[in-house]
């Protein structure tokens, strides 16, 4: 067998042999199929990269049809048993697990860098009462690049590593001020004494007057498996997002902010919080079918259903489904967690879904979780954000260490007017 594919031009006889590596040829290799000299050669076609790997990556696995994921080759579902958020970021940035040493000096410089200068403060002070968190998280992030000339020398570890211990370090802490300040609440400062989930609760959730607010330790680990399971998902929207805009040499503040903007949308991160307001709209178990009819005649989507790589269950939504558990157990239960699971179990078993292969995704329950814990909608996004921040920069990493990348530049094919001229082109 001979890895190469041939290609037969029909519009000229020729035939090409172009090279096969890991199942796929390289678009350039295309380029040399011309009609004539003066031809631009031929490109691939293909919007919203369907089937175009962008990168080589080693940081994470998908097997969409059989519903795997994982982090440098560890199952997710081991990690979101046995590891802590912070040892899996480790994970992702430096390729292998910490050892005690090395996790306890990496938790100390996280830990270091969760206080941001006071002027941050001051301008997430301004925004208007009912902004978005997600607008004051992406405003803040690119703020700190101001704060810090180093964050330019890319090119230097020492700088790149610093820069990730304050992106990862500060995500919670300017989190929880977008939060505070939608309620109106005074900032809470980051206690470096408590683990990072817990830290991040206390900083949304300590009442101003009290100080002897403890961050229920139930609740503290089912979010820190989230951040978990949330940390990377190779090539997606935002991480493209972190990729595209860092390979202009961007500093990683700016390019995490263009990061954390592409998982604002409702089709990115923005999900689970469409997943809960669907849920609310819905009402009542009752409702479902006709939501399902709704969904079949495309009248609208089943949000927290879908998803580009996953042709199976999604595996962080049975971590997650399994955590709602554990969760509502302090909480109470979720009323809306009914109505979900009638919403699943019909699209399940409906040949609509089972054709399009469309099964829940990690937003399905998360948002429902979420909401138990008594974030308010908005923050969700915000939630996925922490700790996709660990992700972007792994791969951020990765990219400047590929010597085959180059800035990120797609082809486009030109569909407008051919050349045209002003003289002959009437004004009005
Ligand atoms: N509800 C109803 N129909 C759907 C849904 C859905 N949630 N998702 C896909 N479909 C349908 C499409 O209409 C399409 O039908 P067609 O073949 O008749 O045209 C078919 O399934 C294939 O879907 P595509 O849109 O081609 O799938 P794509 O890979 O482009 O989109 C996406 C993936 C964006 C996640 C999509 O499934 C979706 O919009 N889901 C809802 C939003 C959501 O939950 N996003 C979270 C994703 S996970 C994450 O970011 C962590």
């Amino acid at each position: 067998m001979t890895d190469t594919l041939s290609i037969k031009d029909n519009r000229t006889g020729k035939t090409y042999e172009i090279p096969i590596q890991d199942d796929s040829i390289r678009a350039m290799d295309l380029r040399q199929i011309k009609v004539s000299d003066s031809d631009f050669g031929m490109m691939s076609y293909d919007p919203a990269y369907l089937n175009t790997a962008s990168c080589r990556s080693s940081i994470t696995f998908i097997d969409g049809e059989k519903g795997i994921l994982r982090y440098r080759g560890y199952p997710i579902e081991e990690l979101a048993e046995k590891c802590e958020y912070l040892e899996v970021a480790y994970l992702l940035i430096h390729g292998e697990l910490p050892n005690k040493n090395q996790y306890e000096e990496w938790k100390h410089n996280i830990t270091y860098h969760t206080m941001v200068h006071e002027n941050v403060k001051k301008l997430l002070e301004e925004f208007r009462y009912d902004a978005h968190p997600m607008g004051m998280l992406i405003s803040a992030i690119a703020a700190l690049s101001t704060f810090y000339p180093d964050v330019k020398n890319i090119f230097d570890e020492n700088s790149r590593r610093l820069q990730i211990y304050r992106l990862i370090g500060k995500m919670p802490t300017l989190a929880a001020y977008a939060y505070r300040h939608s309620q109106g609440m005074a900032y809470v400062y980051p206690n470096n004494d408590l683990e990072y989930a817990e830290n991040f609760l206390t900083m949304m959730y300590k009442p101003p007057a009290s100080s002897n607010y403890k961050a229920n330790p139930v609740l503290s680990k089912a979010l820190d498996v989230l951040f978990v399971l949330h940390a990377d998902h190779e090539q997606n929207a935002s991480t493209s997002a972190m990729r595209g805009v860092g390979s202009t040499h961007a500093d990683p503040f700016s390019s995490a902010a263009a990061a954390t903007a592409a998982l604002y949308g409702p089709l990115h991160g923005g999900a689970n919080e469409e997943v809960v307001r669907m849920l609310e709209e819905i009402g009542s178990k009752d409702k479902v079918p006709e939501i399902i009819r709704q969904v079949k005649e495309k009248k609208r989507l089943l949000m927290g259903f879908g998803h580009r790589v996953y042709r199976n269950y999604d595996p962080r939504a049975r971590i997650v489904k399994k955590i709602a558990d554990e969760v509502f157990a302090v909480t109470g239960r979720n009323k809306l967690l009914d109505i979900a699971l009638e919403l699943e179990k019909v699209a399940l078993s409906d040949e609509y879904f089972i054709s399009k292969h469309l099964y829940p995704n990690v937003d399905f329950y998360s948002g429902l979780i979420y909401q138990a814990m008594g974030f308010p909608m908005d923050i969700f996004p915000v939630l996925f954000a922490i700790p996709r921040m660990s992700g972007w920069l792994a791969q951020w990493q990765e990219m400047l260490a590929d010597s085959e990348q180059k800035i990120s530049r797609p082809r486009q094919i030109y569909t407008g007017y051919p050349e045209r001229h002003l003289d002959s082109t009437p004004r009005q």
